[in-house]
């Protein structure tokens, strides 16, 4: 078992734990005074965990349309039903789904309970499950109400990814080929578990530093604005990891246009790419001009299209980008 710490300002810091079997070290993490566990979890999950306190499986429906204050209300009513109080503890165990619901309902009943990430899939072991990142989306857009909840520990069960079906593998793959230009130069000689333990710890150090993403955090969005206008357009059929492979090429594409990164560092992001099997190019019927509206929306977009951009120092937030560069740049991802 790997064990990774993310530290946060305050004293504060929470263990994660990479490996198979680590569902196994529930008991140990949970906090000392919690007397009863609400696991909240999918029913196609299937992954049976063993809080050693009096607990009780609280299922919401499958897939993105389950993030929702329905949803979240749902949680909370049952929660009160069953008697759960602040002192309890709510733990999550799924994919990136599971992780935002249970962590936002945790954030927001009775003013916030201890939560517990029982991470299942890739994403939600490398990204959704660290950092305290919780929510739920409106009709209007994705992750619009959330809060930064940090839980008390995150265990990433490698079993579970044997049995994750392989367009789940790809979700999480499009960001562990991220991590590649975030500091994580060794990815590719390593095997799964360190391979996760590695993203983890880049990320950890990204949230020690920007818990609240006032600046530096939103690195970890390199590739995501492209991914995300890509999946608000219409999607096309791609996964998440899939949209942010895509976007991957295209931050780099809008780097080298800009004279941050040389043309070795450029092909070296479409080589990162395709070693993952993940697709390079935007797809044939995507609209630029949908496309660019959605950058424009991006939560970044301060001042103009902001893009988190590879360079001398590494990713860097970069804002006012010219719109006749970010959409010249589209035709270079074709
Ligand atoms: N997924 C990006 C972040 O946690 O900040």
């Amino acid at each position: 078992m790997i064990r990774v710490d993310v530290t946060l300002p305050g004293n504060r810091s929470y263990p994660v734990l990479v490996g198979p079997g680590a569902s196994a070290h529930l008991a140990e993490v949970l906090p000392g005074r919690a007397r009863r566990a609400a696991i909240v979890t999918q029913s196609n999950i299937g992954h049976a965990v063993e809080s050693g306190l009096d607990q009780e499986v609280f299922a919401i429906d499958d897939g993105e349309a389950a993030k929702s204050m329905a949803t979240v209300e749902g949680l909370c009513r049952s929660f009160a039903g069953w008697g759960l109080t602040r002192g309890d503890v709510v733990v999550g165990v799924g994919g990136g789904v599971v992780t935002d619901v249970a962590g936002f309902a945790a954030a927001t009943y009775h003013r916030g309970v201890a939560v517990v990430h029982v991470a299942t899939s890739l994403l939600a072991q490398i990204d959704a499950a660290i950092g305290g990142k919780t929510g739920v989306n409106l009709p209007e857009g994705k992750n619009l109400i959330g809060a930064f909840w940090q839980p008390s520990a995150v265990l990433c069960d490698t079993t579970a990814l044997e049995t994750l079906p392989e367009a789940e593998m790809r979700c999480g793959l499009g960001e562990m080929a991220k991590y590649h230009f975030l500091g994580g130069d060794d990815l590719a000689g390593l095997d799964l578990e360190d391979q996760i333990a590695l993203c983890v710890g880049i990320k950890a150090r990204v949230v020690a530093d920007d818990e609240r993403e006032a600046g530096r955090r939103a690195v970890l969005n390199y590739g995501h604005t492209l991914g995300h206008a890509l999946e608000a357009t219409g999607g096309y059929g791609l996964r998440h990891g899939e949209a942010v492979a895509i976007g991957l090429v295209y931050a780099a594409e809008l780097g080298r246009a800009l004279g941050r990164i040389d043309d070795e560092r450029m092909a070296e992001h479409r080589r990162i790419v395709e070693g993952y099997g993940l697709p390079t190019g935007i797809p044939d019927d995507a609209d630029d001009a949908e496309l660019l509206a959605a950058m424009g929306r991006d939560k970044k977009a301060v001042d103009g299209f902001t893009f988190a951009l590879d360079g001398p120092a590494g990713v860097e937030v970069v804002a006012g980008v010219e719109v006749s560069l970010v959409e010249q740049v589209l035709d270079r991802v074709r």
